[in-house]
């Protein structure tokens, strides 16, 4: 935290407790200063001393740990002319150093600017990689007592970093993290404290489909996706989390198709539905979509009945009247899903359907082309995490993120020039999958990427290659320059 976010969160503290700030002279300068006995007192039993007797989650190096986040940052930020693309032009950055400095630095001209912190930070699985992945000095393994060194270990390097990142983020913006089984559990408790558990908007599965062959018990096949938001309300009043339905366009195109195939409606209806039962690459939702309107839209039909166990009033009952026999059709057992104005709404705009006459219950209709979007399920089938542009280049970087899969959860909340922060880039996936998006949908996100530049040890096997590549391109051999 920089000296004046540190002064302007005292003024507010002054504005909320006045009787406990006050003013004290140090080494010639009156700096604001926080009485804490009379805060304590002005807190009643809310204050607490210590975290020992609370709800949370507690590990030896906590405080230290708590400390890093307002200590001052080592260095400062440097430009580096000649050392980027499109230097003049770009709106993109990437910044070299460890990610704690860097997002201390960040503060003063980045906080509250960030649409998305897409992360991915070393799992803690007790392996090195081509980066280091082993905490407090632990194997895998190892015996329990070494384990909560290894986990505290972890959390200390986690948990200033994501404060850091929270403050970073926009009013509407979210942090999406990847995390596997084994610092997950911690890890859903330190995002729950930091960002409330209100603004917690899911834990992804994204499955892999292969599990692991070196189980110790359930071999695990996935990884997890937490995901958070600075403000959950702001976030999805602005923009729910969406995805485009994987086949609509491919749909919409068969539709097409078979109404220039066929002379009647009739015939074009049976033959768009002979075509979707041959695509079985479609979701169950997508399926759905099987009929024909009369004017040549694809569409699917809902129920419209109440959803909840409580029923609703008498005006949910008010039956329909069949537009053509004139009679009342059948109102769902517990009531209709919406009040009469609404309901009126969705007849005057042609959006419910009758049977032939009136002893079908009509149901509601949802058009393709005007639901193109779908919730993001919690279960992502991805297979594998290679990524095939690392592989032509010859750079072993391991378990790199697959780029489609990355641009994917990056589509779900951005758009615009949303700037995405990822301050673990490792092989650079983010950057690739941010311009990926952009040259798709005419976006113009940016992304600003940190990395480290650890060594790459030309001795080492699993770095030769990459130590080689960097010093092919006039790259520092380390993961900082091979990401650049
Ligand atoms: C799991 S990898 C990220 C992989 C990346 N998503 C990709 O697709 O290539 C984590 C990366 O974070 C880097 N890293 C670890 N600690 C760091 C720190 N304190 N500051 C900056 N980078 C760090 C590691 O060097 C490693 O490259």
């Amino acid at each position: 935290m920089s000296a004046a976010d540190l002064a302007d969160r005292i003024e507010r503290l002054r504005a909320l407790f006045p009787q406990a700030v006050g003013e004290r002279l140090v080494e010639g300068r009156t700096l604001a200063s926080v009485d804490l006995a009379q805060l304590r007192r002005l807190l009643g039993p809310h204050a607490a001393d210590g975290e020992a007797d609370g709800f949370g989650l507690h590990w030896p190096q906590r405080a230290a740990a708590a400390a890093q986040i307002a200590s001052p940052p080592a260095g400062r930020l440097q430009r580096c002319p000649g050392a980027g693309l499109d230097e003049a032009t770009t709106r993109n950055g990437f910044i070299e150093g460890d990610n704690l400095d860097v997002l201390k630095l960040l503060q003063t001209g980045y906080a509250g600017r960030v649409k998305l912190a897409y992360l991915d930070p070393p799992y803690n699985t007790g392996r090195d990689f081509i980066y280091a992945d082993r905490h407090g000095g632990v194997r895998r393994g190892a015996p329990d007592a070494d384990r909560t060194r290894r986990h505290g270990d972890w959390l200390s390097r986690m948990y200033p970093r994501l404060a850091l990142i929270r403050t970073l983020l926009a009013d509407d913006g979210l942090l999406a993290i990847h995390i596997d089984e084994h610092e997950q559990p911690a890890l859903t408790l330190l995002l729950r404290e930091l960002f409330g558990e209100a603004n917690e908007l899911g834990i992804a599965v994204w499955d892999k489909r292969n599990p692991k062959g070196d189980a110790r018990g359930i071999a695990y096949q996935h990884e997890s996706l937490l995901l958070y938001a600075r403000d959950a309300a702001t976030l999805l009043a602005r923009q729910p989390l969406r995805r485009p339905k994987r086949h609509a366009q491919q749909m919409l195109a068969a539709a097409r198709t078979a109404l220039a195939a066929s002379p009647t409606l009739e015939e074009a209806r049976s033959r768009y539905r002979a075509w979707l039962k041959s695509q079985p690459q479609l979701s169950g939702g997508e399926a759905m979509y099987w009929r024909l309107s009369a004017d040549g839209r694809v569409y699917r039909l809902v129920s419209m009945a109440w959803p909840n166990k409580q029923a609703p009033s008498a005006e949910y009952f008010e039956p329909l009247i069949h537009p053509q026999t004139g009679r009342p059709c059948p109102v769902p057992v517990r009531g209709w899903r919406n009040p009469p104005e609404t309901m009126r709404r969705l007849l005057d705009t042609g959006r419910i359907e009758f049977g032939p006459d009136e002893s079908v219950q009509p149901q509601r209709i949802y058009y393709l082309d005007e639901n193109l979007y779908e919730n993001v399920p919690s279960i992502l089938p991805y297979g594998g995490s290679d990524d095939a542009l690392l592989r032509t280049l010859g750079i072993p970087f391991d378990q790199p993120k697959p780029v489609d899969f990355v641009a994917a959860v990056i589509g779900w909340c951005t758009g615009g020039d949303d700037l995405v922060l990822d301050c673990w880039a490792g092989s650079g996936t983010t950057a690739h999958a941010v311009m990926k998006l952009n040259a798709g949908d005419g976006g113009r996100r940016r992304f600003l990427l940190v990395q480290r530049p650890e060594p790459l040890d030309p001795r080492k096997p699993g770095q030769r290659a990459a130590f080689a590549f960097c010093e092919q391109h006039g790259l520092a051999p380390d993961l900082a320059g091979l990401c650049r």
